[in-house]
């Protein structure tokens, strides 16, 4: 059985669908503190703390576990900046209680939630694998440590692991089983779409003095699914010996803010009034990726590669799960 930690979170819970989908059998591992029960819909479910090693090592008792996925992480950047004890906590110690525990057990293939975070404020774009990492704040630097620490236990364990550096990850299930919900919101889309739908009265963009084109922040979106299959390809790669390798994952287009907006009132049909504020501190101009290795090593090709399906599967989740109820 494949291991799903954060099996009920955004990434984690379309992960979990696409092995499902594939074939696997899952375990979803949570602790529920921002996990949704609705979206435990494949595999079996175990509510645990990854900060309770002996609860680990129930699950690692009760179940063969082959592999592991790790999508369980605090995400809020931000909130990293403010209170790092709970980033470091939760992200790197109970991250290393889980290794402890697969160490324990001889599980030796590991799928790691890593971000391009880790790179810090670009030096060129796009964004290679092999650019220098630096991050700007702890969220980033936290799942940097668990990079390096992979590459020591993967030399003294023969662990084998693949780190994928997420760029903005975005849009939902197309047959929206799943989506995005989170509470606090902050990312860009979400929010946006609440403008449109009149949740709120407008959406901030937050600089426009930016050298970028339009003076506004440029992110690389890649569809949530897209995610999830890659990870479906990065395990298949590691069960045929794959050895340990780290992958960037992003379409390799940039979007402004402004142009995110633009395209969310044309999918959405409605009006969208955007309110120009400062600078969101922590934020790079552009984070634009190359995908190339991932393409290449992985045969990993999107498949909801431009911002208009992204927005429009974001979107048609958006709808039923405001209507269905929160
Ligand atoms: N933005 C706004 N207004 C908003 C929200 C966001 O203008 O109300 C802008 C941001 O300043 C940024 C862009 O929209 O330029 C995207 O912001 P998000 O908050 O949606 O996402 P981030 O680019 O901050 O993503 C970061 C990291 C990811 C990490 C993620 C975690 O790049 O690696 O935060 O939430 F996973």
């Amino acid at each position: 059985m494949i291991l799903v930690t954060g099996g009920a979170g955004y990434i984690g819970s379309h992960a979990n669908k696409e092995l499902n989908l594939a074939g696997y059998e899952t375990v979803v591992l949570d602790n529920m503190s921002y996990g949704h029960q609705d979206f435990l819909k494949w595999g079996v479910f175990e509510e645990v703390d990854l900060g309770d090693t002996e609860a680990i090592r129930d699950v690692f008792r009760k179940y063969e576990i082959e592999a592991v996925m790790h999508f369980a992480a605090f995400t809020y950047v931000g909130e990293s900046v403010e209170d790092p004890q709970k980033y470091y906590l939760n992200n790197l110690r109970n991250t290393l209680n889980l290794f402890q525990v697969m160490n324990e057990f001889e599980v030796k293939k590991l799928v790691f939630s890593s971000t391009c975070a880790t790179y810090g404020n670009p030096q060129k774009i796009p964004l290679t694998e092999d650019h220098p990492q630096n991050p700007i704040n702890p969220y980033g630097q936290g799942k940097l440590m668990v990079e390096k620490i992979l590459k020591d236990y993967s030399q003294a364990y023969d662990l084998r692991y693949v780190s994928l550096r997420y760029f903005n990850a975005a849009g939902a299930d197309p047959e929206q089983d799943v989506g995005e919900r989170h509470d606090p919101e902050t990312h860009l889309i979400p929010l946006i779409l609440d403008a449109a739908a009149g949740k709120r009265e407008d959406i901030k963009i937050f600089g426009t003095d930016y050298p970028t084109p339009d003076g506004t922040c440029i992110r690389d979106y890649i569809h949530v699914t897209d995610l999830a299959d890659a990870h479906i390809k990065a395990l298949k790669y590691l069960e045929t010996g794959g050895k340990s390798e780290v992958f960037n994952l992003g379409n390799g287009n940039g979007f402004s803010v402004r142009e995110v907006i633009e395209e969310a009132k044309k999918v959405t049909g409605n009006q969208i009034k955007a309110t120009e504020i400062e600078r969101r501190p922590g934020d790079p101009p552009i984070l634009v990726g190359s995908s190339k290795k991932a393409r290449e090593i992985l045969k990993w090709q999107p498949k909801y590669d431009d911002l208009t399906k992204i927005i429009t599967t974001a979107w048609e989740w958006y709808k039923k799960d405001n209507e269905v109820g929160m």
